[in-house]
């Protein structure tokens, strides 16, 4: 079975070398000594990094050049093709009007054409989907669901359900999550990886027939039935040449094979990967970046401003590959509520990502109750919903609850009887599984914001850069 690619946290690990110093001198004097060389090498890094900011200001581009390793880029196997085939093929759909691309449209980074907040589908396209529609893109090294750090790296320790990981986790005590030092947060024992909102499956195989028998979603019907569209498909002929004529007596694995055909589509496809942003580019030393991105930048990067690298990490990995702009941990954001969706008018209905309702297996780990998966940020300017209940639809608006949810709450919850209903899409009990802690959210009312409305303008300049097909021909950088 495929691999779906390692967690990338180990390679972050490992970057500190320590000052070696003499055997033979006094305790005393070899921490003095330690200390003036640890002051020393303190110094000459900060000197470093203000050395690389004002290079930065001054040019647009990046001090330090790299060379990205992108996934190879082949020709489609067979198999892949026909996954192409099946994802979009409407006719697989009860309605027989929804693809996989109708709500994951690669016009739109894979993800919903319209503003909505979520999907319509089902037998007659009217009924609503539950969440915003995620991009397919950038999932080929999602790692898989777990709670604590990169497990790939002892595999031949035993594996332990994830109620004993949850266990173990709240004993140890999370490290708060800083843009300088993401490497320090990588180790929490916290819920990682997976795919959807909530990680509820693994494998981009397990996921397809998610979508595809979901009576909101593509509302297939049953095995039997998908079995029989795809063995009058105009590319039944594919399965033939791939699996011999039998696959077509055995419907449970006909529509397995179908499955795995469209997730091999989704990782061999370079429409899925390319990473060929301006910032992908300027990685490379091949583009600069306007002087209102680069300021972006800095502010996505400055532990006092946005912070926003502490989870939306942003720096290639030690092997060289491209950033992908997550840390793939989960977070309660408190997000507010989305009207929106037809379920919230009921007052007791609460979507609470792992513990529920979609998974149910962490429902009584209550200390996740309200946490969703940090998505990637690539493309994220072409999208038209934005976290988890889509309940925003501009840039701007995020910038916005990112600097004012703490010090300006009236401008982000509702207001009800002069009282500010803050986080009110999180039951009053889970509210302290809200993210207070780590930059920007670690204000009080009345302060200042972290970030300034300029900032906040900078910031989506710099998302606008990890939009993909950036011609760097068209945009030469400017001379020295
Ligand atoms: C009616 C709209 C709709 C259709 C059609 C649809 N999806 Fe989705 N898809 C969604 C929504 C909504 C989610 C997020 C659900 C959640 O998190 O609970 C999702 C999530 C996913 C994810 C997980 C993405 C991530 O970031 O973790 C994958 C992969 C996916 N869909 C693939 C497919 C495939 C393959 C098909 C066709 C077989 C398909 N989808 C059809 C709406 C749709
Ligand atoms: C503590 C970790 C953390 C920090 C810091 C953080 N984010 Fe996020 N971000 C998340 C999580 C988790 C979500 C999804 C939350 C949800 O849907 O409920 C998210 C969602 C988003 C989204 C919505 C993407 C989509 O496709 O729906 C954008 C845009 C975004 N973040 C940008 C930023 C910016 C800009 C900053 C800095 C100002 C930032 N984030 C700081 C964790 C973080």
């Amino acid at each position: 079975m495929q691999r779906f690619g390692n967690a990338i946290f180990c390679a972050w690990l490992g970057a500190m070398a320590l000052v070696g110093h003499s055997a033979q001198a006094s305790p005393s004097a070899t921490d003095a000594l330690a200390s003036t060389t640890q002051a020393a090498a303190n110094q000459a890094a900060a000197d470093q990094v203000a050395a690389d900011q004002a290079y930065e200001r001054r040019t647009g581009m990046n001090p330090h050049p790299v060379v990205l390793q992108r996934p190879a880029v082949a020709p489609l196997s067979a198999m892949a093709e026909l996954g192409r085939a099946i994802f979009f093929d409407k006719t697989l759909s009860g309605s027989g009007q929804l693809s996989c691309a109708s709500c994951h449209d690669p016009n739109h980074a894979y993800g919903l054409p319209s503003d909505a907040s979520v999907a319509l589908g089902g037998p007659t396209g009217v009924s609503q989907g539950a969440r915003a529609v995620p991009s397919l893109m950038y999932l080929e090294r999602q790692p898989p669901f777990s709670i604590g750090p990169d497990s790939s790296a002892d595999s031949d320790t035993a594996p332990v359900s994830l109620t004993q990981q949850a266990g173990q986790a709240t004993t140890v005590a999370r490290q708060d999550k800083t843009a300088t030092a993401p490497q320090q947060a990588a180790q929490n024992l916290v819920p990682q990886g997976g795919l959807f909102w909530d990680g509820r499956v693994n494998t981009l195989q397990d996921q397809a027939g998610g979508p595809l028998f979901n009576p909101v979603e593509m509302d297939a019907g049953s095995v039997p039935v998908v079995a029989k569209k795809l063995a009058q498909a105009p590319y039944a002929g594919a399965f033939r040449q791939l699996f011999g004529a039998s696959i077509f007596s055995n419907d449970h694995l006909l529509v397995s094979e179908a499955l795995f055909a469209v997730a091999r589509y989704q990782i061999e496809a370079p429409s899925f990967h390319p990473y060929n942003s301006q910032f992908d580019a300027w990685l490379e030393g091949k583009a600069a970046l306007s002087p209102q991105a680069m300021r972006g930048y800095l502010a996505f990067n400055d532990p006092h401003k946005g912070n926003c690298a502490a989870c939306h990490l942003d720096q290639p990995t030690a092997d060289g590959l491209p950033p992908l702009f997550t840390d793939h941990q989960y977070e309660a954001l408190g997000v507010p509520r989305n009207p929106a969706i037809a379920a919230n008018a009921d007052a007791q209905y609460f979507d609470l990502g792992l513990c529920g309702p979609f998974r149910s297996d962490l429902k009584s780990q209550t200390q996740y109750c309200g946490m969703f998966v940090t998505p990637s940020l690539r493309n994220v300017a072409l999208r038209h919903a934005f976290f988890h209940n889509g309940v925003y639809h501009h840039l701007r608006e995020v910038l916005d609850f990112y600097a004012l949810r703490d010090t300006q709450p009236e401008k982000i919850y509702p207001v009800r009887h002069g009282i500010v209903q803050k986080f009110n899409d999180v039951p009053a009990k889970y509210r302290e599984n809200v993210d207070v802690v780590d930059a920007p959210f670690n204000r009080q009312a009345g302060q200042p914001p972290a970030l300034s409305a300029a900032d906040r303008q900078d910031i989506i300049a710099f998302l606008r850069t990890l939009t993909d097909g950036y011609a760097p021909s068209k945009a030469a950088p400017p001379l020295p």
